[in-house]
């Protein structure tokens, strides 16, 4: 078979989770590969293979049997990896996941008093400060697997089916304990200006409404958001807990930088304040992102550059780049974390 072909169906095999299928066209290429005499790729490709389980993440059934992709067209499946305490979160923050853990944790004893544990979670906030990491940290924490739904894969133009698909998602996930997160949830409310049909997408949001309602509390529904303002009251009304993730204080990105200059051998000739004043950093995502270039750059100077001059090259470098349309460094460092 030609060699783009082998391609479209490796990733038709890899978007249907069909870990099976997957495998087997890895291997054609991989002795694809080994006929051409690349046998360094072929190579690559065979240690790849043998260090995922037999059935890698997606193609693998669940502790009931079901299998992960049935009637569920759009959800990506993922074993969390990442700890709660690896984020910075602020203290409000913090304690309303730990509760959350705590009521999920505990259930049985929430429910032999009467009541359920909380399991729909509101995230809202600006890109980069860690909606979808904090997503994953629940799943981890609560040894649950981490659901992500594909917005583009459930919402079509054809109204009547996206209900269907929300229905079927929602019957595929209540078949098991996980955590369902549902990125970029307002687009669901922001097609209806884009659409004539009011009525038939009310419908579409009401078929959500009533499927969050009907979840049951083993689902933790995690839903985020950078436009708020495009939620309607009914479907803030369906979140117990609203959590706000918002742009780091200037107290809080001067500890994150800190702890990073920390980590770093050499002295930095910069206080962790000094260098959060020159390179105006608007996200923990974009701070991650210019230690790991300063990381880079000390990895490949093998010891012949001090760790002071990487720096100042680094702020140089980080004060020339483009800068992404529409954001501001002029950042507002007063604002604070809370939540609800
Ligand atoms: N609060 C945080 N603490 C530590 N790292 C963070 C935090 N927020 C973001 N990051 C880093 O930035 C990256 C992007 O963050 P992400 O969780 O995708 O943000 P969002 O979903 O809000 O856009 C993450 O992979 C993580 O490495
Ligand atoms: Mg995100």
């Amino acid at each position: 078979m030609p060699r783009s072909d082998l391609v479209v169906k490796l990733i038709k095999a890899g978007v249907s989770g069909d870990g099976a299928e997957l495998r087997s066209v890895a291997e054609s290429i991989a002795a694809d590969e080994r006929a051409k005499k690349h046998g360094g790729v072929a190579e690559r490709i065979a240690r790849v293979l043998d260090s995922s389980p037999t059935n890698s993440a997606n193609g693998k059934s669940n502790h009931q049997g079901v299998r992960v992709r049935d009637g569920s067209g759009g959800i990506q499946r993922k074993e969390p990896r990442i700890p709660l305490s690896n984020l910075y979160l602020s203290r409000p923050i913090r304690s309303a996941c730990e509760e959350l853990i705590e009521e999920q944790g505990r259930a049985d004893v929430l429910r032999s008093n009467g009541l359920e544990p909380r399991h729909r979670v509101l995230m809202v906030g600006p890109p980069g400060n860690g909606k979808t990491s904090l997503a994953e940290a629940l799943a981890y924490e609560l040894a649950l697997p981490l659901f992500t739904v594909r917005y583009d894969a459930v919402v079509t133009s054809y109204l009547g089916e996206t209900a269907q698909r929300l229905r079927r998602l929602f019957d595929f996930v209540r078949t098991e304990p996980c955590v369902l997160f549902f990125d970029e949830f307002d687009a669901i409310g922001k097609e209806r200006g884009d659409l004539h049909e009011t009525g038939e997408i009310k419908r579409v949001v009401t078929t959500l409404l009533l499927q969050l309602d009907d979840l049951p509390s083993y689902c933790v529904f995690v839903g985020a958001t950078n436009h708020p303002e495009l939620l309607d009251r009914a479907t803030w009304r369906r979140f117990e807990l609203r959590i706000n993730v918002a742009k780091p204080t200037e107290l809080q990105m001067t500890t994150y930088f800190a702890d990073q200059l920390r980590k770093l051998t050499g002295t930095p000739g910069y206080t962790a304040k000094r260098l959060l004043e020159d390179v105006s950093v608007n996200s923990y995502s974009e701070a991650e992102n210019f230690f790991l270039d300063v990381r880079r750059r000390v990895a490949l100077s093998m010891g012949e550059i001090s760790l002071r001059s990487v720096i100042s090259e680094r702020v140089r470098a980080w004060n020339e780049r483009i800068k992404i349309p529409g954001e501001s460094e002029n950042h507002d460092r007063t604002t604070h974390s809370s939540a609800s």
